[in-house]
């Protein structure tokens, strides 16, 4: 048998085991899930196999119904496979039971959607501090991180509005900082951007862009734009649920480059 040890990204090769990348904060092998529904079957995920290295930055892109968001909640345990294992930081989370994976992923993974789910009564402070209320933290704790997490997502000025004062870019970035406020390494994100426009859409992948550079915050992020992939590190393509092909942005911003890469890997039969 042959080992892979991945060290800072070069493969060394030996012959005892195989050892996965130790740097490596999610690791999914062989990931299917299939849907039954009215005696149908779907196969939203088809044997995938992916890693994303510690501190990354992940784009997933494909067509409409190619698997991204399945695969996505997959990562966030928020469904578990049909087959396969995902782990994330190590840990199988289809052999969690509910409420542990829940606190898992509770502390542990930040989730971010296309709709922020913003509590409209609450001040962005507050919304920033429901995980931590969740979980018992005390009321001077939660308030000091949830100032912490404002000031990452440039907010502070923004701390005691509601929702409905706030625009919608900014109130993605109240919806980032809570999902930073549990100081998670691993941020995962569908579409984070699909309800904005193209400035504040610029504004949400260059502050994902930062926690990963700045904060070493892994980030994978489903998205429909070009755009917004090309700040990634990788660009992962999916099709049918699979992975059709891998891109790396050469320029942050570099629209037509990710596009064309994109086509191309679409094209392929
Ligand atoms: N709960 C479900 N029951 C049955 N089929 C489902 C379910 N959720 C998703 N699917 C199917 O699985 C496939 C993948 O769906 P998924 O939501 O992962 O796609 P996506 O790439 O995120 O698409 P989009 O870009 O439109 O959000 C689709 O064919 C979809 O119809
Ligand atoms: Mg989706």
């Amino acid at each position: 048998m042959r080992v892979r040890v991945c060290v800072s990204g070069w493969w060394a090769e030996s012959d005892r085991a195989i050892i996965r990348a130790v740097t490596a904060i999610i690791q999914a092998s062989k990931v299917s899930r299939v849907y039954r529904s009215g005696g149908e079957e779907v196969s939203a995920v088809r044997d995938v196999d992916l890693d994303v290295a510690d501190g990354a930055f992940v784009a997933l892109m494909g067509a409409s119904g190619s698997g991204k968001s399945t695969l996505l909640h997959l990562m966030a345990g928020l469904d578990v496979p049909t087959s396969g294992t995902i782990r994330v930081e190590g840990e199988d989370l289809a052999t969690m039971n509910d409420a542990v994976r829940t606190l898992f992923r509770r502390r542990r993974i930040g989730v971010v959607f296309q709709s922020f789910n913003l509590l409209p009564t609450l001040t962005a402070a507050e919304n920033v501090s429901v995980p931590l209320m969740i979980d018992g933290v005390r009321d001077g704790e939660a308030s000091e991180r949830a100032t912490e997490a404002l000031r990452l997502v440039d907010l502070s000025p923004r701390a005691h509005h509601r929702p409905d004062a706030m625009s919608g870019g900014e109130q993605q970035r109240v919806a980032i900082a809570r999902a930073l406020v549990q100081n998670p390494a691993l941020i995962l994100a569908d579409e984070p951007t699909g309800n904005l426009d193209s400035h504040h859409a610029s504004e949400i992948w260059e502050l994902l862009r930062r926690l990963a550079d700045q904060q070493n915050r892994t980030i994978v992020a489903v998205t429909h734009e070009a755009h917004g992939a090309s700040f990634a590190d990788r660009v992962v393509v999916m099709r049918d649920g699979q992975i059709a092909g891998e891109i790396i942005p050469q320029v942050a911003g570099g629209d037509s480059e990710v596009a064309e890469k994109y086509q191309a890997i679409n094209k392929i039969p």
